[in-house]
This record gives C-alpha cells, sequence and structure tokens, in this order.
C-alpha cells in the first residue's frame, strides 16, 4: 500500500508486510543510522537494499540518551569526513529515538539533505515517522533543539515488530489508543497491518492540515498534559506509551466531567480503551499531577489547552483554566 503525504514537499509511506519497498535511490552515497540491538537484527538485510551505492553505516547506543547534541556533532562530523554532499542521503533505521536524530541532522547538514525513514517499532511505525518533527534533547529537556524537515520517503515493513519486546509494545499501545480514540476506530492489542496504515493516514490527514502545529495537531497530545505529567512524576520510570494511556483515561473522566456524561457513555469510552490491557491508575495525586501540568511548556498564562474525549472519533480542543482543571481532575 502506497499512501501520499501531501506537505509542501509531498512524499510517498510505502506500507508493507516485508522487504518488497521500490526505495527511493535517487543519491550517490547513503548513511545508515541505527543503534545497536536493530543493527544486530536487520542492518545485513536493509544493507543488501542498496546493493551497488556507497554506503556508510552509523550504530548508536539504543534508547532515549543518544538522542544527544553529542549524537549529532558525531553524525554531522562523518557525514563531512565521508564526503558528503547535497546529492547524498540518511536513512533512518529504527524507533523515534534513530528517527528523531537522522531528521535533525538530515534537516541541517549542507542546509538540507534527503532522509528516509525505515521506522521499525510500534511507535514509529503509527506516529513518529511521518510528520516531519525532528529532534534532540538538550540538558534533560526533551526535544529542546528540532526542526520541521519532511523526509523523502517512509517505508514500513510490519514484519519488524516480531521482535519487539512487550515494553516496547506497551510503548506503542499508548499512541494506538490515541489514534482509537481520534480515529473512531476500534483498535486492540492484536495490531495488523490494517491498523497500521489507519493509524498513520489519520496521523497524514492532521500533518496536511497543520504542517507546523500551529493548531489541529494539538490533538495528537491527547493524553499527553497528563501523561507527561505523570511520566516525569515517576523520574521518566513509568515509560511513556503507558504514561499516555493513563493520561487518556483521566482525560474521559475529566470529558465526563465538562460535558456532563451519562455514566454508560463514560463506561462505554473506558471500555474501548481496556482493549489495551494496560492498568490506567495515575499513580500519583491529583494535586502533584495539577502542579506539574502547570510547568508544562505548553500552558497559556493561568490555563491549558486541552484534547478531550466528545466520543469516539470526536477529540475537541478546550481551553481550560487551571482552577476548573483543578476541578474536573
Ligand atoms: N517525531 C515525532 O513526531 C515523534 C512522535 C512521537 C515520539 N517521538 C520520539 O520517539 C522516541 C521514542 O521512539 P520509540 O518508542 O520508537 O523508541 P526507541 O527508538 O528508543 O526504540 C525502543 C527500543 O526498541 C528497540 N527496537 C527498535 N526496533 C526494534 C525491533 N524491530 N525489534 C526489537 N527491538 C527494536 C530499540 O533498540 C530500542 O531499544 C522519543 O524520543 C520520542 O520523543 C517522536
Amino acid at each position: 500500500m502506497q499512501i501520499k503525504v501531501n506537505t509542501k514537499k509531498p512524499y510517498n509511506v510505502q506500507v508493507l508486510q516485508d522487504f518488497s519497498f521500490q526505495p527511493n535511490k535517487d543519491f550517490n552515497s547513503l548513511l545508515i543510522l541505527t543503534d545497536d540491538v536493530v543493527a544486530k537484527l536487520y542492518l545485513e538485510k536493509v544493507y543488501s537494499l542498496y546493493e551497488g551505492k556507497n554506503i556508510v553505516v552509523k550504530i548508536i547506543k539504543h534508547g532515549e540518551e543518544s538522542k544527544s547534541t553529542q549524537n549529532y556533532m558525531e553524525v554531522l562530523s562523518l557525514l563531512l569526513n565521508s564526503g558528503f554532499t547535497r546529492n547524498d542521503a540518511i536513512l533512518a533505521l529504527g524507533g523515534g529515538v534513530v528517527g528523531d536524530l537522522a531528521g535533525f541532522v538530515a534537516s541541517t547538514y549542507m542546509r538540507g539533505i534527503k532522509y528516509f525513514q525505515m521506522p521499525t517499532t510500534l511507535l514509529s511505525q503509527i506516529d513518529s515517522s511521518v510528520g516531519g518533527k525532528t529532534a534532540v534533547n538538550l540538558d534533560g529537556v526533551k526535544n529542546a533543539v528540532g526542526t520541521f524537515y519532511q523526509p523523502t520517503e517512509v517505508y514500513i515493513n510490519t514484519s519488524f515488530l516480531k521482535t519487539l519486546q512487550k515494553k516496547e509494545f506497551e510503548n506503542g499501545y499508548g499512541e494506538l489508543a490515541k489514534y482509537a480514540f481520534l480515529t473512531g476506530k476500534k483498535f486492540t492489542k492484536d495490531v495488523t497491518t490494517q491498523t497500521i496504515a489507519e493509524a498513520i493516514k489519520y496521523k497524514i490527514s492532521v500533518v496536511e492540515a497543520d504542517e507546523y502545529d500551529r493548531g489541529r495537531r494539538t490533538l495528537l497530545n491527547l493524553g499527553h498534559t497528563v501523561g507527561h505529567a505523570i511520566e516525569a512524576l515517576s523520574d521518566f520510570d513509568i515509560p511513556h506509551g503507558v504514561c499516555v494511556y493513563k493520561g487518556i483515561s483521566a482525560i474521559i473522566d475529566i470529558s465526563a466531567k465538562l460535558y456532563d456524561f451519562e455514566k454508560q457513555k463514560t463506561e462505554r469510552l473506558k471500555n474501548y480503551l481496556s482493549a489495551f490491557g494496560i492498568d490506567d491508575d495515575l499513580v500519583f495525586d491529583k494535586k502533584s499531577i495539577l502542579q506539574k501540568i502547570k510547568s508544562d511548556k505548553k500552558a497559556i498564562n493561568d490555563g491549558i489547552n486541552l484534547v478531550t474525549v466528545y466520543d469516539m472519533g470526536d477529540c475537541r480542543i478546550e481551553n481550560i483554566s487551571f482552577s476548573r482543571l483543578g476541578e474536573l481532575l
């Protein structure tokens, strides 16, 4: 399946169950950026797709800490010392960490070179590989430095997910639950190629409407306001996707009070969520969560734009003051 992304610079997303892509080879040299776990599993295979091309490989350590300015500088130096020009390209083979770093390098090296995304985690296949948000972390602040820079092509091979560990699946489930509420589709833990295509199609529609995150893209924050607060309070011990999941559960309760839902409607919405089988306990007390939300960088004066769930497939953006949020939480 091929899906077109109509951003300022349009591109295609190929969604397949194997390696039968038609990869774009319109470059001289290719840097394959990957992490140590993914390299062991898939580097040889992916290398063979580009036979005849000059290939340079950079393997970073797996994990969020690798989305660093140090790795950014190292990859830039490698490109320069390997003689990469504006006719060359980068392939991001890995999850969101590799994808965000590769995109940031590609957007700044020689004022921008091509990059391709080959996402290997559930999260990156349904979300981060599309949309052009690139970033590295700085001084402990996530995504503190980054750009909007769309890839040249995205290759999703759902068979990558066969080797993904349970914890990483759970990370993806939080975002998948988000897409279930945004699209109104009954996604569950049973992830198929169709599920991935439907989730990424929704993301594409939002990105096309708001490439630079000035309005509609806020919808993609569903579950993230409360989720980020829980993640920070746990000192990043609780995985991001699990926090998003808990955040969506809290938002259903908040929405129920805000829109005065009947009990049955709240139960129906909670039932959808429970299909992912994650504990929705908030872990921390509501006062601490509210305090954390107040320090969120997205806070505007004394309130926040909160994505609510009015119904399946009907999520809304509401500007809510902190005092009101305190009552609703
Ligand atoms: N750019 C965006 O729009 C966007 C959106 C959401 C999240 N993100 C970013 O994405 C990052 C998280 O991405 P992630 O969850 O993919 O994490 P990740 O890239 O750290 O990958 C998670 C783990 O899974 C391993 N792995 C990857 N593919 C595998 C496979 N097929 N089999 C076995 N193991 C595999 C990796 O080695 C790693 O240890 C965060 O930095 C977040 O900020 C970006």
